[in-house]
């Protein structure tokens, strides 16, 4: 086949989807209205940890609209069957009324339906709940670490003992929670045997299978919708124990049920990124070449599940290290269990190593670029496999000459305009390149308009516009006559919407479906006598905005239009599909940037004010060049309000967030978001994927937090060893 002309890919479209958004046409989960829905609003354990031991539903069920209060006490037995084919961290996942134990503040203990939802509010609050409480554990320090996991290398104590210098540190990280604009919300209707949820979910599929094992229900016949979705960050990567109470309250009432968390929900229902501590030792020559590694990690994870996430692979890989050893634990605590949050593991990793890479290049007196740059790996240490592209030393020339990284001062704490100290920061980032298996249906209908499904989610990506022009140059069409159909299990299924492989492995099997379109038109027209188009070599065809024609020949050719309807053709059709990531990997596969920052400090007051933050990313081929602006904004905010202002507080007395609030857990708001710059670099990675992606959602957010830590250090000569960094550390 010849190739198609690449017209929509790479093109800084505006979202396709953008005018249902900005007129409120765009349906997010708790918008969904079936006839006869009621409210459900659930009630949490105000305890730590501990057993119900009463609860009091009389006052609340004598209230004019209420239909139910269900709790473990009247609640039915729920088959929880295992699930494979989930998120769900190995552990037993929280079954919801299923015993009257507590294992978290926050815990889901009941749940009242009501006609409306005041009516549900109210009457939740009439119900009395009584508690043996005993003292949660919620404090890193003072849980019993799991088993580590560990890796190593070489002989870190031999090539930390011949090192020059060697630095040995500490860092600690706060849990921080997604806070995505939409909140969590479930609406959950039966027919019969039959259940359909609306769902804020990254991951159709998941919902849809754990749903099915909860109930104990064939897959069929459970059926998740998930239009649009307003943001993510990794809260909806798995299904919560909420969607499944309002399952349970449909079930029991018989009524459509709608359950929306509230704000302060939001950080005990959903996950969060785990609270680190991490310790770095490491070791190198006088000419800044590390002799050797050892990184020291813990988090904390839940009682009932132990969550881990992909942090190891930094460590191994960012930089040549001969000798490298690793010990990740887990630590359970009577919290909730964590979930991934943007950039899961190599945001934290990255923060650690590249903070004390500029340590080590303050140390050595040496630039923290040419410091990196002595490191550079020839090839992925930690399996012997060449990259597939790794451009990290293009990214370092690029950003410093972008961000005048001469202009840094060499010194910490030299430059000062008025109250603040100014200094400039830069880190590099990395996250692995991973593609799972997905599949597509297309259709090409006869008046030359094709429609795209698969059951990807769009949390804000733009996953329906990146899609829409990778199908319509592969179908040869105009953006405006390609409709693309997300979010219902009804469709082809993806993977989750997560780990930055959404446009890697849907985008495939979108690619490869409309190229089996286009194919079967082509074959049809050079097959047709009657087609000008007859006898052609199929391989010098192409289309062009729903006509084909030979190339380098526009005259010579026909639409779909008069192909389809000259052949009493009402569509053409075909499934797309792409396997995913072959079973061994030949190549080591990754995206990567170069961070730089710039603040200012009050030097009074410790106030940290980010002025300018640039990215330079290599991350494989740029579909939909404005939209991965945006995704890199995105990470660059991320970014800021983990270096600085994201972090939940618990009192640690009862396991309660007091901060569970948009109020008090600081998110970057306008105010705090400087002059941001991202710039990609141009190419594709062919060992990646058909489409020569290599995900960008993750990477643009890791290396800020780094990037922003190094800055306020150039600009104060304070080290401050823990994130956030707050006005009191500087101090
Ligand atoms: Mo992202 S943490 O994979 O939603």
């Amino acid at each position: 086949m010849s190739p198609q002309p690449q017209a929509a890919v790479g093109a800084p479209l505006s979202r396709v989807d953008g005018r249902l958004k900005v007129t409120g046409q765009a349906r997010y989960a708790a918008e969904h209205d079936v006839k006869g829905t009621v409210h459900a609003v659930i009630i949490d354990a105000s305890i730590g940890r501990g057993r119900i031991t009463a609860i009091d539903s009389r006052k609340a069920e004598a209230q004019p609209g209420v239909l139910r209060v269900i709790h473990h006490g009247n609640a039915p037995r729920l088959p929880y069957k295992e699930n494979k084919a989930s998120n769900n961290p190995p552990g037993t996942r929280l079954q919801v009324f299923q015993d009257d134990m507590v294992r978290f503040h926050g815990q889901p203990v009941a749940v009242v339906i009501a006609t409306t939802l005041e009516a549900a509010q109210h009457a939740a609050s009439l119900v009395d709940v009584e508690y043996d409480a005993e003292q949660p554990t919620t404090e890193l320090d003072k849980g019993k670490p799991d088993k580590p996991t560990t890796y190593a290398r070489g002989d870190v104590d031999a090539g930390l003992r011949k090192a020059d210098v060697r630095l040995d540190l500490t860092y600690r990280l706060a849990r921080n929670h997604h806070n995505a604009m939409e909140p969590h919300a479930t609406v959950a209707h039966w027919t019969g045997n039959k259940l359909t949820v609306w769902d804020k979910t990254q991951w159709i599929v998941g919902t849809q299978t754990e749903l099915s094992t909860v109930f104990d229900l064939p897959l069929t016949s459970v059926r998740v919708i998930s239009p649009f979705v307003g943001g993510g960050f990794g809260s909806g990567l798995r299904c919560w124990p909420h969607t499944v109470v309002a399952a349970l309250a449909a079930r029991v009432t018989r009524r459509p049920v709608k359950l929306v968390l509230n704000r302060k929900q939001q950080y005990f229902a959903t996950g969060f990124r785990p609270e680190y501590e991490y310790r770095l030792r490491l070791g190198s020559d006088r000419r800044g070449r590390l002799t050797a590694m050892a990184h020291d990690m813990d988090h904390e994870t839940s009682s009932y599940e132990t969550f881990t996430e992909g942090i190891l692979d930094p460590g191994r890989m960012l930089y040549s290290t001969p000798n490298v050893s690793q010990a990740y634990r887990t630590v359970p605590l009577d919290v909730n269990t964590p979930i991934w949050m943007r950039g899961p593991g190599p945001a934290t990793a990255s923060y650690v190593i590249e903070s004390a890479l500029d340590e080590l290049a303050d140390r050595l007196g040496l630039d923290p670029i040419e410091l990196r740059r002595r490191n550079e790996p020839d090839e992925d240490e930690s399996s012997g496999l060449p990259w597939s592209t790794r451009r990290l030393r293009e990214c370092y020339t690029m950003g410093a000459r972008e961000f005048g990284w001469d202009r840094r001062s060499k010194k910490p704490r030299s430059r000062r305009e008025g109250d603040w100290l100014i200094g400039m920061g830069m880190a590099a980032g990395v996250y692995h390149t991973a593609r799972m298996p997905a599949e597509a249906r297309v259709r090409l209908d006869a008046d030359g308009t094709a429609v795209v499904e698969t059951a990807a989610s769009d949390m804000g990506p733009g996953t329906y516009t990146s899609q829409t022009q990778v199908a319509a140059d592969a179908l040869g069409l105009t953006i405006r006559t390609v409709t693309l159909k997300l979010g219902d299990s009804l469709y082809p299924q993806t993977p989750p919407h997560g780990g930055s492989m959404t446009m890697a492995s849907v985008g495939s099997a979108v690619l490869d479906g409309c190229n089996k379109v286009r194919h079967q038109a082509v074959k049809l027209a050079v097959e047709d006598e009657n087609s000008p188009l007859y006898g052609v070599n199929a391989d010098d065809v192409v289309v062009r905005s729903g006509r084909l024609h030979v190339q380098g020949n526009p005259a010579r050719g026909e639409t779909y239009r008069q192909l389809l309807a000259r052949n009493d053709r009402t569509h053409l059709d075909a499934n797309g599909s792409y396997a995913g990531a072959p079973g061994t990997e030949r190549h080591s596969l990754h995206a990567y940037n170069a961070t730089f920052a710039e603040v200012a400090v009050d030097a009074t007051l410790g106030l940290v004010r980010v002025r300018r933050v640039l990215g330079v990313y290599d991350a494989g081929r740029i579909i939909s060049p404005k939209l991965a602006e945006s995704q890199a904004f995105g990470g660059m905010v991320g970014g800021i309000g983990q270096a600085l202002l994201e972090h939940t507080v618990t009192d640690h007395r009862d396991g309660r967030i007091v901060n569970a609030n948009l109020a008090d857990y600081l998110v970057p708001v306008n105010a705090d978001v400087p002059d941001l710059k991202a710039i990609y670099l141009d190419g594709e990675d062919r060992e990646a994927d058909p489409l020569g992606v290599k995900g960008l959602g993750e990477v643009v957010m890791v290396g800020v937090a780094p990037a922003i830590a190094n800055a306020v250090f150039n600009a104060t000569g304070r080290r401050v060893r823990q994130l956030p960094i707050n006005a009191e550390a500087l101090l």
